[in-house]
């Protein structure tokens, strides 16, 4: 009976409380107001406002939530930096149709809309998506604020993202703290209006990701979303705002576009069978996705295989910090590559397809042109880096066009969608590109040919085969293979294979792949030959980044063993100073061994200062910087660096000079590496090149520091006199030491001095230039200066020691065959 009683009190009291649910209201007037623990739910029941707690956290908040939904989600938050300890907050409406909240002090509200309107009377009401507007009067009354303008960390179906041009407003979102604190966090989603809108995800003030811009069917960036999404994005740009929203067809469906505290916007929606949120769409997705990734004019592929570096250069541009990049670095970028120049020089553009639309900050869009006049537009402006057309349908229709005016940020290839990119090349790119285009062609039809050939022998064989003898299946599988998928593009795969194939064998220094080598060179051609340094060719390449590189073949008999070889490599990688040339990577394979340098453009310095029209190029102020130069170079080689460095083979030919015309050192084959207190070695396989080789080194294979200063001191006459050293063939069969030596006593030093620096050259500095490389030549070890006493006596006036006599190993009487010539084995002992 008792039981029975209580059972009907609880039926009741359920009863009650469903009817409560029923009943709960979704507006409040000014006369009314919303305590913690009460809700206002929305007409549809699909959202409730009241106070709740995130999370962990005991703080109270007031905020919109999904009603319906069995997890806590919550869409809005009002108070969201200023919790309430407790439950004692109050939401009310004031009589300017202000919003209020109060938390434990009655007077100082927590939180307030900060409107004020005219007239008394107001009503706050939660609508069905989820908005929560202040109408003056009842619901037909002007609309006084909306929680819509106001979005925290979610967009909900209606809700507008961007900026309304009258009165300034931005609409975007900034994620929670963290699960337990809604307050501003670090994260935001907002558009940039500069130059053409586009919006960006945040970290602070750092570009996290872009969306591109509106194509008229997507966001450039966002290539799955088709028009089959399940929802529609509407995207407003009008003189009144820029905007985008999206809308939801079915709206029993519950979908959020979130900035999650961790970084990425998610989108959701709510499973009512799993009863849980499923992301169906998150970015930041892939590395190429982060803004920037790949640098100013770098173009970002995902596509890439496992293992391989995803970036690369946009056509006509290489990396601006070579080493950067082959450490998988691409950050940094790519700059023009220096030839002829991109404006009214016969330059053109070359079409990428797939791609996210480089950042609209510097773009230009004009709707009323087509892709044709887009192009004639571009090219007049010589500040145009690239164009595309603005808007595409959906029927593959295109028009408009944008033009980019400045470096081209954030591009990247997608594997599907995307659209065409038109990127600006000067004349030689171009020209290659119009080529390769052509032979693309050729090579199709050629492959075609070579297959359909194959294939009707195939069929003979087969048939003959199968007439003839019936055991040979398993061959005739092997013959097979001959068609499967893969053969016909493994010749396109070898060729688009990265030179990033490392082996893991040495982390530091990239391992170049022999097939990336072969196709960089066009297969070691002469064409591409540069030169014949120390130990073998040199040929230039290109990888198919576009950046430009020197390959040095090593001879096969080069007797160095491959562990040895490993080794000096990697202690070379280890060495970086502005006047030395960089080591970018190397390759072992087969009986192949090659160091794969940064490439310069203007070749040795022999070419210059031993040729009577080029050397009047380089005045005395540029020559006096390159002795320098070298000098430091050679100071960072013998004490500065980690290791102590012995060149062995300074000369004209192993100094190259960069685009600016610094000299950068090169060759380090040769190169011995010291112990740090190590002085002197002895060696019985002497290497070098006559005329530059010190006489303790030639004739007794004593090698040290001052065997390299010995070099300098050469080098240096030869760069103030324009002779070379080994091949000066005077009256008196005395080398260009021995006549400098000459002049110098006859007081008569500054007839040494090349005539086309005549003009431009300072007596008293090419002097003392002079003297310091006596000193250096000087015939006893202990007699020459170091390295960084020659950096120190070329930077400052103190007086120098009068120079010993230098020594005359290398007279030849008769004229020498043996000229630049560079010695490998010599016995000398
Ligand atoms: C709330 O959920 C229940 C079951 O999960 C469903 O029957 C009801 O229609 C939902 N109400 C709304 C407004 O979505
Ligand atoms: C709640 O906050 C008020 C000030 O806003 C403070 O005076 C009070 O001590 C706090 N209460 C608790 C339990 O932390
Ligand atoms: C309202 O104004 C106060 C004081 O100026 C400010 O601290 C608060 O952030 C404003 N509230 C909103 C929602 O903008
Ligand atoms: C949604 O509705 C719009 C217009 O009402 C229509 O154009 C679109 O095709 C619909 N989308 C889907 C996925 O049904
Ligand atoms: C934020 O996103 C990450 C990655 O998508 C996810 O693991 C995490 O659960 C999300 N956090 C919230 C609060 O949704
Ligand atoms: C678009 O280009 C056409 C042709 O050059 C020009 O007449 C027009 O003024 C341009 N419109 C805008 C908005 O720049
Ligand atoms: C080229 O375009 C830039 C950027 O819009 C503009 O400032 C410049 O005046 C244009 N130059 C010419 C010659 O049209």
């Amino acid at each position: 009976m008792c039981s029975f009683t209580i059972l009907l009190l609880l039926l009741l009291l359920l009863l009650l409380l469903l009817l409560q649910f029923c009943t709960a209201r979704d507006t409040i007037t000014t006369i009314q107001s919303l305590k913690d623990g009460q809700l206002l739910v929305s007409g549809n029941k699909a959202f409730a406002l009241g106070f709740f707690s995130p999370g962990k956290s005991t703080n109270r908040y007031l905020g919109i939530r999904y009603n319906n939904v069995s997890e806590q989600t919550v869409v809005w938050v009002a108070n969201r930096d200023r919790p309430i300890n407790d439950t004692s907050g109050v939401l009310s409406l004031d009589n300017t149709g202000n919003l209020v909240i109060h938390g434990p002090d009655k007077k100082i509200p927590v939180w307030s809309t900060n409107v004020s309107a005219s007239g008394n009377v107001f009503s706050a009401q939660l609508l069905d998506s989820g908005n929560l507007v202040v109408f003056q009067g009842d619901s037909k009354g002007a609309l006084v604020w909306q929680s819509f303008d106001y979005p925290t960390d979610t967009l909900l179906p209606l809700m507008k993202l961007g900026v309304d041009r009258r009165t300034g407003l931005s609409w975007f979102l900034t994620s929670w703290k963290s699960r337990d604190d809604p307050g501003i966090g670090e994260y935001s989603f907002k558009m940039d209006l500069i130059g053409y809108p586009e919006f960006f995800l945040y970290k602070g003030l750092v570009r996290l990701w872009r969306t591109g811009l509106w194509n008229g069917v997507r966001w450039s960036g966002v290539p799955t979303m088709t028009p089959k999404f399940i929802f529609n994005v509407h995207y407003v740009d009008n003189q009144n705002e820029v905007s985008m929203s999206y809308l939801i067809n079915d709206t029993s469906i519950f979908s959020r576009m979130v900035v999650n505290e961790s970084g990425t916007i998610d989108r959701l929606t709510w499973h009512t069978d799993h009863q849980q949120w499923i992301g169906f769409w998150s970015v930041p997705g892939d590395q190429c996705d982060y803004y920037s990734h790949c640098g100013a004019n770098g173009n970002c592929d995902s596509s890439v295989n496992a293992g391989e570096f995803e970036c690369m250069c946009l056509p006509g541009f290489e990396p601006k910090l070579a080493r950067d990049w082959y450490l998988r670095d691409g950050s940094s970028g790519c700059k023009r590559k220096r030839r002829g120049g991109t404006c009214q020089n016969q330059e053109g553009f070359i079409k990428m397809i797939r791609a996210k639309l480089p950042d609209t900050s510097t773009a230009l869009v004009n709707k009323t042109i087509g892709l044709k006049e887009c192009e004639t537009e571009c090219l007049k402006n010589c500040s145009c880096q690239g164009y595309s057309s603005a808007e595409i349908s959906l029927g593959g229709i295109e028009s408009g066009c944008v033009t980019w005016h400045g470096d081209l940020m954030d591009t990247r290839e997608f594997s599907s969608g995307g659209q065409d990119l038109y990127v600006r090349v000067d004349a030689v790119e171009f020209a290659q590109y119009l080529k390769s285009q052509q032979s693309h062609s050729k090579k199709g039809m050629v492959v075609a040919i070579v297959v359909s050939f194959v294939a009707a022998l195939f069929f003979v064989i087969c048939v003959l085969s199968r007439l003839v003898m019936r055991k040979r299946k398993g061959k005739r599988r092997q013959n097979n293979l001959l068609f499967s998928p893969n053969s016909s593009t493994s010749f396109k795969t070898t060729q688009m294979e990265n030179q990033f194939d490392e082996s893991g064998t040495n982390a530091e220094l990239p391992l170049f792949n022999l097939t990336n080598i072969v196709v960089a060179t066009d297969n070691f051609s002469s064409s591409n030959k540069l030169g014949r340094g120390g130990f073998g060719i040199v040929y230039k390449g290109q990888l198919h980044n576009g950046q430009e590189i020197a390959v040095k073949r090593l001879a096969k008999n080069s007797g160095q063993g491959v562990e040895e070889f490993k080794n000096e490599v990697t202690l070379i990688a280890k060495l970086q100073h502005r006047n030395l040339v960089r080591l970018l990577g190397y390759c072992i394979e087969q009986d192949e061994k090659m160091l794969i340098y940064e490439y310069l453009p203007n070749k040795g310095l022999d070419s210059f200062i031993f040729d009577k029209t080029k050397g009047s190029s380089l005045e005395w102020r540029k020559r006096f910087e390159i002795i320098l130069g070298i000098a430091r170079g050679m100071v960072y080689l013998h004490q500065d660096s980690r290791l102590r460095i012995i060149h062995r083979d300074l000369k004209a030919s192993n100094v190259l000079l960069d685009a600016s015309m610094n000299p950068k050192i090169s060759d380090f084959g040769m190169a011995r590496i010291f112990g740090a207190d190590q002085i002197e070695a002895n060696t019985n396989r002497v290497v070098g090149t006559y005329g530059y080789m010190s006489p303790e080194y030639a004739m007794e294979g004593l090698f040290s520091i001052k065997s390299d200063v010995f070099s300098f001191g050469v080098l240096l006459l030869e760069i103030i006199s324009g002779r070379k050293n080994n091949s000066y063939n005077q009256d008196n069969f005395v080398n260009l030491i021995g006549h400098v030596w000459n002049l110098w006593g006859e007081e008569k030093t500054l007839d040494i001095v090349d005539s086309s620096l005549a003009e431009s050259c300072s007596s008293q500095e090419v002097l003392r230039c002079i003297h310091i490389g006596l000193l250096c030549v000087q015939e006893f070890t202990t007699d020459r200066p170091t390295m960084s006493d020659v950096a120190f006596m070329l930077c400052n006036e103190t007086t120098l020691p009068l120079p010993k006599q230098p020594a005359f190993i290398f007279d030849r009487p008769g004229g020498s065959s043996i000229n630049d010539l560079t010695l490998t084995t010599i016995q000398a002992r």
